[in-house]
């Protein structure tokens, strides 16, 4: 018999079997892979795949032997992290307006004996980025090399950078094909994008925050979930312990979204203060940490890790891990002694309600847009952001306003900047005359291996 891989490839066999329905073995897509990383396959071939695949759908061997070899097509962190002798965890969310919990997270899970390799990313379509709101802080820097990657997380057990060229290089030529071809929403091609730099990074264990409602990228229910049991089945059978949790994002995350007032919010809550507004994002900066702190083997339970979570936040050892973090990614920590005094945006404007009634529903990624359009997020990619833009909500989903009371402080470069995102905020925030019905639960579902098994089955696509 010959040996699948013995036998030569061409990638135009690859893009009509993938065209025509059939499904690739692992040998193909590392061929496939290797091209794309040594660039050794031309742009318009990958595109032609990358549609294809799209179109077609990925099952979910083809989606776990594309994580695989996109997680190997470069070097990897894990080596670096066995030298630090802890247990590896980390978190990621599917992206959100206003979602700053790995800054709560990540010092928490250190301070509870973790370490976390944090790799981020920027402000993407209506949603913040987590390395633009680090680079409000003066001198911080996320381009760290692994060498210094590693040293920072030798000192403080957490850094957050950005993906450097050295880890899944595939990723980053096929990421910026889709980008441009209209590729980007493909479960199978998310799930391997995510999770092949996860992988990478060495983790033993990997919580995932993936959101649903209004200001989620996968509105619909059934995708999101579908999206989670597919992201938890990958990692799980690739040797990381994965759990997904399924969250609210029908409203922005706490109270402030921009870049620094983000973090402003953050240290507040490291310091135990516990602002009214900033309570959802609490409690799920508490949720996810504990289920970091149990999948790391430090609790056993994920309620236990919780109860560990808080007592470091109200001792304050979270709040030394980020501040040692900060220092020594090159940032000055001097900004924290006064965070308010730090913020100094070129122009604000408090949006007044416009008619009394009950904030009913709020149109979050039309929020998110508000947002970005007051600079904290960029027209173009590679354009500097503005680190003080961005918004304070003075009302919830579910609370009762009266005509002329405040609802928002919005803060932008330039006063030119305001009149288009108080626009949006007038439309996307709806006042009504009954309130809400019945509130949305902050975690609504969790998706360990066995349930994800189970949702896969029953979606028609048993894992092989
Ligand atoms: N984030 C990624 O890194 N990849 C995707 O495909 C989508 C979001």
């Amino acid at each position: 018999m010959t040996d699948a891989s013995s036998v030569p490839l061409h990638i135009i066999d690859l893009i009509r079997k993938k065209r025509d329905g059939g499904a690739l073995n692992a040998h193909e897509i590392a061929f496939l892979v290797e091209g794309a990383a040594s660039g050794t396959i031309p742009p318009e071939q990958l595109a032609a795949w990358l549609m294809a695949a799209w179109l077609r759908g990925l099952s979910l061997d083809e989606t776990r032997a594309l994580t695989i070899a996109m997680r190997d097509s470069g070097e990897k962190f894990s080596p670096r992290l066995l030298l630090l002798g802890k247990v590896a965890v980390d978190k990621h969310s599917t992206g959100g307006v206003g979602d700053k919990t790995s800054f709560l997270v990540a010092p928490i899970a250190s301070a509870c004996g973790l370490v976390v390799p944090m790799i981020s990313g920027r402000a993407l379509g209506h949603t913040g980025g987590t390395l633009d709101k680090l680079e409000s802080i003066p001198g911080f820097r996320t381009a760290l090399t692994l060498d210094e990657f590693g040293s920072v997380l030798a000192e403080c057990g957490a850094a957050i950078v950005s993906q450097t060229p050295e880890l899944v290089p595939a990723d980053r030529v096929l990421y910026a094909l889709r980008d441009r071809t209209g590729t980007v929403e493909s479960p199978g091609l998310i799930c391997a994008s995510i999770l092949s730099k996860k992988l990478a990074a060495g983790l033993d264990a990997l919580v995932l925050d993936v959101k649903t409602g209004s200001g989620a990228f996968l509105r619909k229910r059934e995708d999101a979930e579908y999206l989670a049991a597919l992201m938890v089945a990958t990692a799980e059978t690739a040797g990381t312990r994965t759990v997904a949790l399924m969250t609210d994002m029908g409203q922005p995350l706490g109270r402030m979204a921009g870049n620094w007032i983000e973090l402003m919010e953050a240290v507040e809550l490291l310091r135990g203060e516990r602002p009214k507004r900033s309570e959802d994002l609490r409690e799920l900066s508490l949720q996810l940490a504990g289920w970091m702190i149990h999948l790391g083997g430090k609790a056993d339970s994920p309620e236990r890790g919780s109860a560990m979570a808080e007592t470091a936040l109200n001792d304050g050892s979270a709040l030394r891990v980020f501040l040692r973090m900060v220092e020594a990614q090159g940032g000055d920590v001097r900004v924290f002694d006064d965070p308010p005094a730090f913020h100094r945006p070129g122009a604000a404007r408090v949006l007044e309600a416009w008619e009394s009634g009950y904030v009913s529903d709020m149109e979050t990624t039309q929020i998110g847009w508000a947002v970005q359009r007051l600079g904290a997020g960029r027209e173009k990619a590679g354009e500097p952001v503005d680190p003080h833009a961005g918004i304070e909500f003075h009302a919830r989903r579910g609370a009762r306003v009266e005509r002329g009371q405040p609802v928002a402080t919005l803060y932008a470069t330039r006063a030119e900047l305001l009149a288009e995102p108080v626009a949006l905020l007038k439309k996307a925030i709806i006042l009504s005359e009954t309130p809400p019905g019945a509130a949305v639960p902050l975690v609504s579902r969790i998706l360990t291996y066995e349930n994800a098994e189970a949702l896969l089955r029953d979606a028609g696509k048993v894992i092989g």
